[in-house]
């Protein structure tokens, strides 16, 4: 039995598409267990260029069940758009299937992300705008809508009208919208029900038989650890937990049977959306950064801020996960770099932190506190192994494993699959 969790530990966006990908080969089931279309997983394989909001990037393992969780919520316009995207690149997706008590994301929920932003004004959260937010409010308070209620004209009608009455309520009277209409509403989402329906299932029952018989499952984590409701910079977080815990809770594959997690990281920092990150470059450098990675996000094309790695951050992220082993993403992007900064500690008025503080006052007054290391000159590129990489990139390895106090199992120094180097064998 090997089961697999695979976070992001930093704010989203740390190319775990590309170990996703990598890893799925072997997989025999992918579970996407949190968040929603805000996630944009780029994967560049033989099939073409694929920026993946919802299915599992193990759709282009021909072996891998792919699943749409529990945890997850879905736009079942995104979902459509998806698959005909990838059925035009002929990508078999016959093994997708959605759980039965995924929620989905309805209409009022994006016109309320917008509207809530424009609300907040200059403390706006920078949001996706995706209706993540309130779907996830709404699955909280037990107002949802799943996917298995779509199969049924007369269970969606009963369950959304009273729905749609509170919706509506809020949409004119507090905002000064027009309402939405309840048959319109029904007869979009009977008819996604009707497309979508040959895939809802009870997934559950698939992945217990699959833990049963020692498969290897992969769960797929989106966004990333910082933006954890709970341990993230809150408020300025997803509605949904993307940390391994949240793995369990969005799969129901208890704890217990977790092997390893995977927590992938870049060599930098980057991060979309406001809030804060105490390493942000507001200069060249952070510039530099941003146009030679093209750091802008998959989902809603805004530029990443970007910065020096933070390793105070990095350390709370393991733990916070256990994770067992990181993979390091990007490393190229530093190649010609002379010296480089890892952030080991926070100086707040006259103190040094070395944890991560719950306040984002604190946060916002923290001063990265940096060590400096030597760079390299030389591509990484071409790297196949560990030793190939030059010595100064080697030390920088080694440098954030003592700091983060975990292995770096897995490097990738390039956007393809075959630029990844696996340090420690991490597939048993
Ligand atoms: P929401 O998830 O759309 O509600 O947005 C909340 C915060 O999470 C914003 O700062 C978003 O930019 C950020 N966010 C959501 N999904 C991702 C992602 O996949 N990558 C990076 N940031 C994300
Ligand atoms: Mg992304």
């Amino acid at each position: 039995m090997t089961v697999f969790a695979l976070v992001g530990g930093q704010w989203g966006d740390e190319g775990k598409g590309k170990v996703i990908d990598y890893l799925a080969e072997k997989a025999d089931m992918v579970i996407r267990f949190s968040g929603g279309d805000n996630a944009g997983h780029t994967v560049i394989n033989d099939c073409g260029t694929f920026k993946l909001h919802l299915v599992p990037s193990g759709i282009f393992n021909r072996r891998a069940t792919c699943i749409i969780s529990n945890g997850m919520v879905i736009n079942p316009q995104a979902l459509l758009t998806e698959l005909n995207e990838l059925h035009s690149h002929d990508v078999d997706t016959s093994r997708l299937f959605i759980s039965n008590r995924a929620h989905i994301i309805m209409p009022y929920h994006i016109l309320l992300d917008g509207l809530e932003e424009e609300r907040r004004g200059q403390g706006a959260l920078g949001t996706t705008r995706k209706g993540i937010g309130p779907a996830f409010t709404d699955k909280t308070a037990r107002i949802g809508i799943r996917a298995e209620d779509l199969l049924n004209k007369d269970i969606l009608l009963q369950r959304l009208k009273p729905i749609l009455e509170l919706k509506n309520l809020i949409l004119t009277k507090i905002y000064q919208q027009p309402p939405l209409v309840l048959e319109e509403v029904i007869k979009q989402y009977s008819l996604y029900g009707e497309q979508l329906g040959p895939i809802i299932r009870n997934t559950e029952t698939m992945i217990h038989k699959a833990v049963d018989e020692g498969k290897f499952i992969l769960l797929e984590g989106a966004q990333g650890s910082m933006l954890d409701t709970d341990f993230g910079t809150y408020p300025y977080v997803t509605s949904s937990s993307p940390l391994a815990g949240g793995g369990s809770l969005g799969s129901g594959i208890g704890p217990i049977k977790f092997n390893r997690v995977v927590g992938v990281f870049k060599a930098y920092s980057t991060r979309v959306g406001n809030g804060p990150m105490p390493t942000e470059l507001i200069n060249d450098t952070g510039e530099f950064i941003r146009d030679k990675a093209h750091e802008f996000g998959t989902t809603t094309g805004r530029p990443r801020r970007c910065g020096w790695f933070d390793a105070v951050a990095g350390r709370y992220s393991v733990q916070i996960n256990s994770i067992s082993d990181i993979a390091l993403t990007h490393l190229d992007i530093y190649d010609g770099f002379s010296s480089l900064k890892i952030c080991t500690g926070y100086k707040v008025d006259n103190e040094t932190l070395d944890y991560f503080p719950s306040s984002i006052a604190v946060l916002e007054k923290s001063q990265p506190v940096y060590e400096e290391m030597d760079g390299w000159e030389e591509q990484t590129a071409e790297a196949k192994t560990f030793d190939q990489l030059p010595p100064a990139a080697q030390r920088y390895i080694g440098r954030i494993e003592e700091l983060l106090h975990c292995h770096i199992s897995f490097v990738t120094v390039g956007p393809h699959r075959d630029q990844s180097i696996m340090v420690r064998p991490i597939l048993d």
